[in-house]
């Protein structure tokens, strides 16, 4: 008995120790639903993926915290967000890298789809600030 205790108890601290890691993502993958927040679904993808350089030192629009909505508000009067079409919506073509002028956010690659839905989800509901 005691040496399985010697086996079982430093197997259970290593898993720990390597799920530890693997949760210490910068931001965890969102699930896609319905009645989709702004404020607690939107604003934390745009802050962690675009507002490192979507700020007023570096580049418009702004994306960040208590600034993005404003800034979705300009794209949607720009046409760059049709609200309740997603799918028409230039935003939306730019996150999934085939926008016609070529732009693609993040510059780096598309986004993981689930948080792309999401957006597209948020859109679709309306592009409301809620
Ligand atoms: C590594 C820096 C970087 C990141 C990260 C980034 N962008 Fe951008 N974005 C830019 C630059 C640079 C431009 C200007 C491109 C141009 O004018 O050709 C731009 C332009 C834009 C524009 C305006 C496009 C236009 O046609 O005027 C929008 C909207 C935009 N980005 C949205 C986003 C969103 C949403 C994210 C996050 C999902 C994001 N960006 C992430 C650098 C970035």
């Amino acid at each position: 008995m005691k040496s399985l205790t010697k086996i079982i108890l430093p197997s259970a601290l290593a898993l720990g120790l390597l799920l530890t890691a693997c949760d210490n993502d910068k931001f965890p993958e969102p699930e896609v639903k319905d009645n989709v927040s702004f404020a607690l679904d939107i604003q934390p993808i745009l802050t962690a993926e675009c507002a490192s350089c979507h700020n007023p030192s570096e580049v418009e629009p702004d994306l960040r915290e208590g600034y993005a909505y404003e800034s979705m508000e300009d794209l949607i009067d720009e046409g760059d967000i049709i609200p309740g079409n997603a799918e028409e919506s230039e935003l939306v073509e730019m996150l999934e890298g085939n926008s016609q002028d070529g732009n693609t956010m993040p510059p780096a690659g598309p986004m993981s789809p689930t948080k792309i839905a999401l957006i597209k989800k948020w859109i679709d509901e309306g592009a409301l600030d809620n």
